[in-house]
């Protein structure tokens, strides 16, 4: 018992001892940062090999131990990661003891916010020592029929050979079990934990345990699965990593590349997996919101074939989506604003104020434009991918069905004489109450609408990309009504869009009723969020023209204001390149950037009207996550944003888009950004980007099988395999070569 509560302080905050590793001189408290003086620390990952490292130096008494740790989770097997220690007694000579174990104590409880929440959610834990030394733990995930299972195997290699016989000891969910080597100092010894990881949701695991033994076995040496892990890892690496003259910059890019890579990873996709917030870390309870709307088009870009997971993950919550929205009284398909498992709305009601410890309500998941972000990401990933099996058996059937549920959520309003979208909340979650009605939800908040329009009008556009046959199939599946096409051009035509007197967007009808202040952020107390700190001292965010994150803005970062403006134009708006800039204009001066999708965003929407701008939000945007104990990095990284600073790169400065099959290529580098070069996949094909304050060029591969279709200033192009398409700033003529 004593044993183990030593263990366990020695291990938390503990670099040396999480994982269930643990080691210690012979007769002192196991080392770790609550036992033992932490003389030197340094953490580094390396990208180039997946692997994280840790050195500590640890000092208790006389007798100093080094620590260095390495550890991937492999690239080439889906289930298993290694830990390596090389622990060396520099200063001492003696026995020393090492602990391995698997602690099924765990909890959730690094979000301080959670812990409210029942954290536990690993239940029925039993272990078992095997005749090979391989230590099985089973479990069982509580609320779900989900069976886990973890094999390790702890191989030692030390000089003097000499090893004790393991002695084994349990406590409540934990088992360990020790042995011991002598060192002399100077001496270093080195431990390999192999650990398998297997559920009963794996496609060849009905048995979890039986699995994890099994692949614990085929695994072989650390060694071996480690080259095995950098074969499959190095040619992923080398097709989506930038490089560049600013190599400061080029990390913080390839920071996010590799992040993404590792969230929706070769393995991920094959899994019944959407993209969580946070990735695969407890922040926001590992949720899906609508943060893949950000995510998938990088995926796309980089892997396309990673990209077809996540989109199954919501085809396969499309019935659930579907009896969501017939429950609400409409039609098609209602996706929620948060899911998990079961593709139901997961949003909790109440959310809380650490500020005054009070519940507040949390009427998020009204957040229905949750729906066209999905339609979006399907449309942009079949126009890149070119999958269009994909599409003609799932994706144009999800498109239709979010359509539906908006051409029957617009309700005609004789007053103004145009459809409306009453009761939803945009992406700005500060208001989520009428100012009208004091209700929860918003009548037509400008960002759904407009985002309606567009998901009416792919619809049509989806239905007509089929031929004949598979049309009529699809019809027939959904029981699709002939007079429906008309009736979603109809609404996209006749939806309305609240403008405020001098032509600019108004975020929701009444927005610009409430109060002004002069500076949004000062209505917060130091540091704290505005809502929180206004429902403290008894006032509402609700009452004042104050904005979380982009929501109007957000309609530029997506559509870019060409597309936007011809949206408006259909259905009848006039909205020229001055409203355009007073609408941005307006928008920012009432932000306060409290989602870290934010400053990403402005970047993006601001990248080709007002560069300088665009250039210090994008700077903004690089910092964060960088420095982990400030903000709340530690949750699990902000995975939109971080992808969303590598599209905006491409997508907004590189001038990288596509319609229709073409590529588009309309670059707006800033001035400020050095020269970066980075690849994406059109098509099978693939390209390079580079840009520099000089010129943008786009490279086609040499092994290339096709030529890739390219739109750039006016005129068609086809880039050949090993051809140059080069931009020059300035003057903007186009070369070939
Ligand atoms: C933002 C949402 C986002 C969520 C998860 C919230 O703070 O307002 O837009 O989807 O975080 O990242």
């Amino acid at each position: 018992m004593r044993e183990r509560r030593d263990l366990a302080r020695g291990i938390p905050a503990a670099p040396a001892g999480c994982d269930g590793l643990a080691v210690r001189r012979g007769g002192e408290p196991w080392l770790g940062t609550h036992t033992a003086q932490l003389v030197r620390y340094t953490h580094a990952l390396d990208m180039e090999t997946a692997q994280a490292t840790r050195t500590l130096l640890l000092r208790i008494a006389d007798g100093t131990t080094q620590i260095v740790e390495s550890r991937f989770v492999s690239a080439a097997h889906p289930s298993v990661f290694v830990i390596r220690w090389h622990v060396t007694a520099c200063d001492w000579s003696g026995p020393l003891d090492i602990a391995d174990g698997t602690d099924g104590d765990v909890r959730n409880a690094i979000v301080e916010r959670q812990r409210a929440f029942d954290g536990r959610h690993i239940v029925d834990v039993m272990h078992a020592i095997q005749p090979d030394g391989v230590l099985l733990t089973s479990a069982r995930l509580s609320g779900a029929q989900v069976s886990i299972a973890i094999g390790s195997r702890v191989d030692v290699q030390c000089a003097s050979d000499e090893i004790a016989p393991r002695v084994e000891w349990k406590e409540g969910a934990a088992c360990f079990t020790r042995r011991t080597v002598h060192l002399r100092a100077g001496e270093t010894v080195c431990i390999d934990k192999i650990v398998s990881v297997h559920t009963s949701r794996d496609a060849l695991a009905p048995d979890p345990a039986d699995a994890a033994l099994a692949s614990l076995r085929r695994a072989g040496s650390a060694d071996s699965l480690y080259d095995a892990h950098l074969r499959a890892w190095q040619p992923t690496w080398d097709g989506v990593r930038a490089d560049g003259d600013d190599e400061p910059l080029v990390r913080q890019l390839n920071l996010r590349a590799f992040h993404v890579l590792q969230t929706v990873s070769a393995h991920s996709a094959l899994e019944d997996a959407g993209i969580p917030a946070r990735g695969w870390q407890e922040g926001y309870h590992g949720h899906v919101f609508w943060d893949d709307l950000f995510v998938l088009p990088v995926v796309t870009r980089d892997e396309p074939d990673h990209a077809r997971g996540p989109l199954l993950y919501r085809y396969r919550r499309l019935d659930v989506a579907r009896s969501a929205a017939r429950a609400a009284g409409l039609e098609g398909a209602m996706y929620p604003w948060r899911s998990a498992a079961t593709g139901d709305e997961e949003t909790p009601r109440l959310q809380f104020n650490p500020l005054d410890g009070h519940w507040m309500r949390d009427h998020t998941r009204l957040e229905q434009h949750v729906g066209s972000s999905i339609a979006w990401n399907i449309w942009r990933y079949w126009g890149a991918s070119a999958d269009d099996g994909f599409f003609r058996d799932r994706g144009a059937e999800m498109i239709i069905e979010i359509a539906r549920f908006w051409a029957s959520a617009a309700t005609f309003d004789e007053r103004i004489g145009r459809y409306a979208i009453d009761c939803v909340i945009g992406p700005d979650e500060y208001h989520d109450l009428s100012p009208q009605t004091n209700r929860p939800g918003l009548r037509n908040n400008a960002y759904t609408n407009v985002m309606a329009m567009w998901t009416l009008r792919c619809a049509h556009k989806a239905l007509a990309s089929l031929v004949e046959r598979d049309r009529a199939a699809l019809a027939r599946k959904i029981a699709l009504r002939d007079d429906e096409p008309d009736r979603w051009l109809d609404v996209a035509r006749n939806l309305a869009v609240p403008f405020v007197d001098d032509g600019v967007i108004e975020q929701f009808e009444g927005f610009a009723r409430l109060r002004r202040a002069a500076d949004p952020k000062g209505l917060a107390d130091d540091g704290a969020r505005v809502d929180w700190s206004l429902e403290r001292a008894g006032d509402t965010v609700n009452a004042w023209q104050v904005s979380k994150q982009p929501d109007v803005v957000m309609l530029f970062y997506l559509l870019g204001e060409t597309k936007l403006r011809e949206l408006l134009a259909q259905a009848g708006y006039a909205f020229d390149a001055t409203a355009a800039r007073r609408t941005l204009d307006y928008y920012l001066a009432r932000m306060t950037h409290e989602s870290s999708l934010s400053q990403v965003v402005c970047a993006g929407a601001l990248a080709r009207g007002q560069p300088e701008r665009s250039w210090a939000y994008f700077s903004n945007a690089l910092t964060t996550d960088v420095t982990p104990l400030e903000g709340s990095a530690h949750e699990g990284l902000h995975l939109g944003a971080l992808a969303g600073t590598l599209d905006v790169v491409v997508r907004h400065y590189g001038g990288v888009d596509f319609e229709d099959g073409v590529l588009q290529f309309d670059p707006a580098w800033p001035r400020a950004l050095p020269r970066t070069r980075l690849s994406l996949m059109f098509r099978h094909q693939q390209l390079q980007l580079e840009g520099s304050a000089q010129a943008v060029a786009l490279r086609a591969a040499r092994d290339n099988t096709q030529g890739v279709a390219v739109a750039a200033r006016g005129r068609r192009f086809v880039l050949e395999p090993g051809a140059v398409l080069t931009i020059r700033a300035g003057s903007g003529a186009v070369a070939i070569t």
